[in-house]
């Protein structure tokens, strides 16, 4: 079954959260990333089809760090996954927080999705940078391994990568996540993201590797949504 996620980013209220929650049941898995504000509503008011996930999480369980939400939190207000390493965050985010935060999010019972992508001026050298992004995951003790590719130039610009591109980097991607962390019985899902709309989703699904989408602009418009359900 396809996913495909809709991160919010730090847009969104309960007027919008009510149009979701009318769209009919789909063939494929949603997921739904709201502001942390807005979870434990979300969680109360969408039907049970659609999940619901933290935009980020801290690397600590508790403390001293303020404006920050911990893994736990986010479990306890309904989420059941969370986005890891998202670029816009990436900004502020070490490797090692990263890798912490990927850990704790394992640890409070959330499935991680860790998003990696390289920026325009990387693009020439994209196997070397998603490598080092991935390695990490050696010790993902998760049975499962979401993964979200999105090249930075192409999140919120209307650009997208050519999809034979796109096919291209996804078999290799499985390939690499194989020999960085091998499933035994756990699935590897790899998510593409970056100016993903009604209009072009279903071609990137179409895609032998990719397993689903991440979406975040068209997210908040709600025909957007209900298109991208039937996808
Ligand atoms: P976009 O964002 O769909 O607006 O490009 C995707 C994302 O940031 O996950």
């Amino acid at each position: 079954m396809r996913v495909v996620c809709f991160n919010w980013k730090m847009n969104g209220d309960l007027p919008l959260l009510e149009q979701y929650s009318a769209l009919d049941f789909t063939a494929v898995k949603p997921i739904v990333f709201p502001p942390s504000t807005l979870i434990s509503q979300a969680r109360a008011m969408l039907p049970e089809f659609w999940a619901v996930g933290g935009q980020a999480c801290h690397a600590n369980e508790a403390g001293a760090h303020t404006g920050c939400i911990s893994a736990s939190m986010l479990s306890s207000a309904g989420a059941s996954y969370v986005l890891i390493g998202h670029s816009e965050r990436r900004v502020y985010e070490s490797t090692e927080f990263i890798s912490k935060s990927y850990a704790s999010a394992e640890s409070a019972g959330l499935q991680p999705i860790l998003c990696v992508g390289e920026t325009l001026e990387q693009r020439a050298n994209v196997h070397e940078v998603l490598s080092q992004q991935l390695e990490f995951l050696s010790c993902s003790s998760s049975p499962d391994l979401w993964i979200a590719y999105e090249p930075r130039w192409a999140i919120g610009t209307g650009l997208t990568p050519e999809i034979s591109e796109v096919a291209e980097l996804f078999s290799w991607l499985r390939v690499k996540i194989n020999e960085i962390s091998p499933r035994q019985d756990g699935k590897i899902l790899l998510l593409y993201g970056g100016s993903l709309s009604a209009a072009n989703i279903q071609q990137f699904l179409e895609v032998k590797d990719i397993d689903g989408g991440l979406i975040g602009g068209a997210s908040l418009k709600i025909d957007q949504t209900r298109d991208m359900l039937k996808c």
